[in-house]
């Protein structure tokens, strides 16, 4: 698999044995890290990463990956830099890929990372748009491979907004992986219809499938997976709030869900989320609306089938694959 110079921007650019390979590269560079195999395959390398939203996750995960290859590391914070503001992407591009062998984006809209790919002449990697996140769907193929012990005809059911980042990049990628993918949630947060019909295209080469449903019981009956995301999204303005709430609020992910999916089943997310007061958005929410928990319930977000962490740690080892693969 060659995978070398080529960028990272939504797994709808992937064939799903391209998908499957940063998955096993993923798993084979955390058993190294964890025997202390050193891997520092990448010395001497440079990259960038440019965060126009906020991260904990994301950031951590290029920063450990790259020190664990070899590489060094410039951030570049969302007030720090002339992007956008004093310079064109397409200027950034050309300027940071004299500099540098690869580049970091998390931002708004895709048209923007893709067109810092388009002329940047290295690898740039998405680390989050407003329409998809492609390395978290390494991170978390990974923990379901892990915690399952395989991915095709899994019943992964996605409860929430559908048609924002992490609904969209689930979708396209479990249809690829030959999974059933069922989109459970109100039908104002369906996907779009576009990209529904490419995934369910898509699923039926893969033996997989695309199913959307406004039916609790029967949307997370006998799930393997149930995955739930923050019902408002960084960038978001915070007027949606009210409807957010009135509208997800019977999908939000607790003990019923659960009790429907099988008695085996993970919960997912991935992070960070609302599952308690203990955040200052958590607080606000309360004061305003009197909600203690929002997508998830403490309860499911605590219990033994949440695997969340297992999933977080994960992004840093899929993170590295991902650079691993386009840079060696
Ligand atoms: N899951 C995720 O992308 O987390 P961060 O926003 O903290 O990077
Ligand atoms: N949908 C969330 C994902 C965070 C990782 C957001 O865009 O804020």
């Amino acid at each position: 698999m060659n995978l070398k110079g080529r960028s990272f921007l939504k797994l709808k650019d992937f064939t799903p044995e391209e998908i499957t390979y940063f998955i096993t590269l993923a798993g084979e560079l955390k058993s190294k890290k964890k025997q202390g195999i050193a891997h520092d395959d990448l010395k001497g390398k440079n990259i960038v990463l440019i965060f126009e939203k906020t991260s904990t996750r994301t950031r951590c995960s290029f920063e450990v990956a790259a020190h664990d290859l070899g590489m060094h590391v410039t951030y570049l914070d969302p007030a720090g830099s002339q992007i956008g503001k004093k310079e064109s992407i397409k200027d950034t591009a050309r300027v940071l890929g004299r500099m540098y062998d690869g580049i970091e984006y998390r931002g708004f809209g895709q048209e923007i990372v893709e067109e810092l790919a388009e002329y940047a002449g290295i690898p740039v990697w998405n680390g989050l748009t407003n329409e998809f996140h492609p390395t978290q769907m390494i991170a978390d193929m990974l923990t379901i491979q892990e915690k399952l012990g395989h991915l095709q005809g899994v019943k992964f059911v996605y409860m929430g907004d559908a048609r924002y980042n992490m609904g969209n990049s689930l979708m396209v990628t479990c249809a690829k992986l030959g999974m059933d993918y069922v989109a459970c949630t109100n039908k104002d947060y369906f996907p779009d219809p576009d990209l529904t019909a490419y995934c369910k295209k898509v699923a039926e080469e893969t033996g997989g499938s695309v199913t959307l449903t406004e039916n609790v019981e029967e949307g997370t009956k006998d799930a393997d997976v149930i995955y739930t995301d923050v019902w408002v999204s960084m960038g978001e303005p915070e007027e949606v709030w009210a409807d957010r709430i009135r509208d997800l609020t019977p999908y939000q992910v607790n003990e019923k869900v659960m009790n429907y999916a099988k008695d085996t089943a993970i919960f997912m997310h991935c992070l960070p989320a609302f599952h308690d007061l203990e955040t200052g958005i958590g607080r606000q929410i309360h004061e305003k609306f009197g909600l203690t928990e929002m997508e998830v319930t403490n309860d499911v977000f605590e219990s033994d089938q949440s695997v969340v962490f297992d999933e977080a740690e994960n992004r840093m080892h899929s993170i590295k694959a991902i650079m691993y693969a386009t840079l060696k």
